[in-house]
């Protein structure tokens, strides 16, 4: 049974609202794209600062190949800049980098990008960084589904979680979504069944430290029950005494 903790162990964080940002200064899209860059940089050092142990972003969903393909070559073009750009500072600040999702769609340049950046960060401890990637909840549950049957495993709650994505990682204790949609959108649908939801008006390129913080206060103030009464937590956080 996991257990209420004051700091979330993994954040998981839909970004959202990067076009609206760019619409409301007569922007590109993809400007918007290219702060969420800059935000995210922000977040994962405020993450780190606060003892988060793990966070993971969705950066490209498997339904986004559906927009515009300007927009769509604007963004694997972010995600190679990016990493040409900010590995060696991940690299400093002790990030182990994961990229999530299918990869047989992405470049061969971005295929090696992504695996270079793994290999370069393999050894790095303070904070794990997943980034969803031509990522689905529902891809990830099928195919993990496809490889135990293909190898004959029986399909169990513990056999499948083992085999998706994200066996590397606890679930989300904590679910951000911001820029005011309040939908989960295919992230994380197995991982985030006990995630608190936590649902923020403040478009992404603008999510700062004080919007992370309002996040975990608010956090820090649900109780989660895992299926069990208010009561039945009250005891056996007393009996932890
Ligand atoms: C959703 O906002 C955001 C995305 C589809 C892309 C997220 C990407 C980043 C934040 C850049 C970081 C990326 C990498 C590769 C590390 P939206 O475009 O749907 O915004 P809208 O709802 O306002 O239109």
């Amino acid at each position: 049974m996991a257990e209420q903790v004051a700091v979330p162990r993994h954040i998981a964080i839909v970004m959202d609202g990067n076009g609206r940002w760019a619409s409301r200064r007569f922007l590109p899209r993809i400007a918007g794209h290219k702060q969420g860059v800059d935000a995210l940089k922000r977040i994962v050092k405020a993450c780190a600062s606060r003892h988060v142990p793990v966070l993971t972003v969705f950066a490209f969903s498997s339904e986004n190949w559906n927009r515009p393909a300007e927009e769509v070559s604007g963004l694997m073009d972010i995600l190679a800049l990016a990493l040409a750009r900010e590995v060696s500072q991940l690299q400093r600040d002790g990030v182990q980098l994961h990229f999530v999702g299918d990869r047989e769609a992405l470049s061969a340049r971005v295929r090696k990008g992504l695996e270079d950046a793994e290999v370069a960060t393999a050894g790095n401890s303070l904070l794990t960084l997943n980034v969803c990637f031509n990522y689905g909840g529902r891809w990830d549950i099928a195919s993990a589904a496809a490889r135990l049957a293909a190898a004959g495993t029986p399909i169990t709650e513990e056999s499948l979680s083992g085999a998706l994505a994200l066996a590397h990682c606890a679930d989300p204790d904590l679910v951000i979504r911001t820029g005011g949609e309040k939908r989960l959108s295919n992230f994380l649908l197995w991982q985030a069944a006990y995630s608190e939801l936590c649902f923020s008006d403040v478009l992404w390129p603008d999510f700062d430290e004080a919007a992370l913080d309002a996040a975990l206060q608010e956090y820090a103030s649900r109780e989660r029950r895992f299926g069990q009464t208010s009561q039945q937590i009250a005891e056996s956080t007393e009996t932890r005494r």
